[in-house]
């Protein structure tokens, strides 16, 4: 059993060492980061997941950023530890945090990540969104908490705070 609960500040370094070992290393030069850069996250929406020892499982981040003058919630990171991988955490992670994101009245949520994942999530390409290269078009996903919340003029994504 995983309990869920809000990101602390003490929890913040155990988060940061599970992301470097889920992620390659250099992750901080991929082109997402580059929205994050002195900005705070979401804190509302950053979560950790710990096992029955209190040992971290899992973490989701999210962070501010728009389109034109449309606000959107950038997923990610989101990592589960390797030996908790394929139990359900990643998607409860997920499923938790769009949740919540609607309660506080949240309407879009971006990320850049695999559709073959996000996809049985309920995510869907965006087509009319642009990040920085290299991102790979494909990747630029989305998912919509209120309807037609991507139904938007073509643009680029920012930061925001
Ligand atoms: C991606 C990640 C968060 C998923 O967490 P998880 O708890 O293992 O996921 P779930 O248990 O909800 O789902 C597992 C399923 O997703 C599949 N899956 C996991 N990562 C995938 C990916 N990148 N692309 C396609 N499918 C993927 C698994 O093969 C498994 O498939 P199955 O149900 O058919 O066996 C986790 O694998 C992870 O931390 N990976 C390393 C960091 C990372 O890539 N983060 C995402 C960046 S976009």
């Amino acid at each position: 059993m995983y309990a869920i609960n809000t990101e602390k500040k003490a929890d913040y370094w155990e988060v940061e060492a599970l992301f470097d070992l889920c992620f390659a290393p250099g992750r901080e030069a991929l082109s997402s980061y580059r929205f994050r850069e002195n900005i705070n996250p979401i804190s509302e929406l950053c979560m950790v997941a710990r096992d029955d020892e209190k040992i971290l499982a899992g973490a989701i981040r999210y962070w501010p950023v728009k389109i034109h003058e449309y606000k959107a919630l950038l997923l990610g990171p989101i990592a589960v530890h390797p030996t908790r991988q394929g139990e359900g955490l990643g998607a409860l992670l997920i499923k938790d945090s769009l949740s919540l994101a609607k309660e506080l009245d949240y309407s879009r949520i971006i990320l850049i990540g695999d559709f073959s994942y996000y996809g049985r999530l309920g995510f869907k390409k965006l087509t009319n969104i642009k990040m920085p290269k290299p991102t790979n078009p494909d990747r630029i996903l989305g998912i919509e908490l209120i309807s037609g919340a991507w139904d938007m003029p073509s643009g680029s994504i920012k930061s925001s705070n």
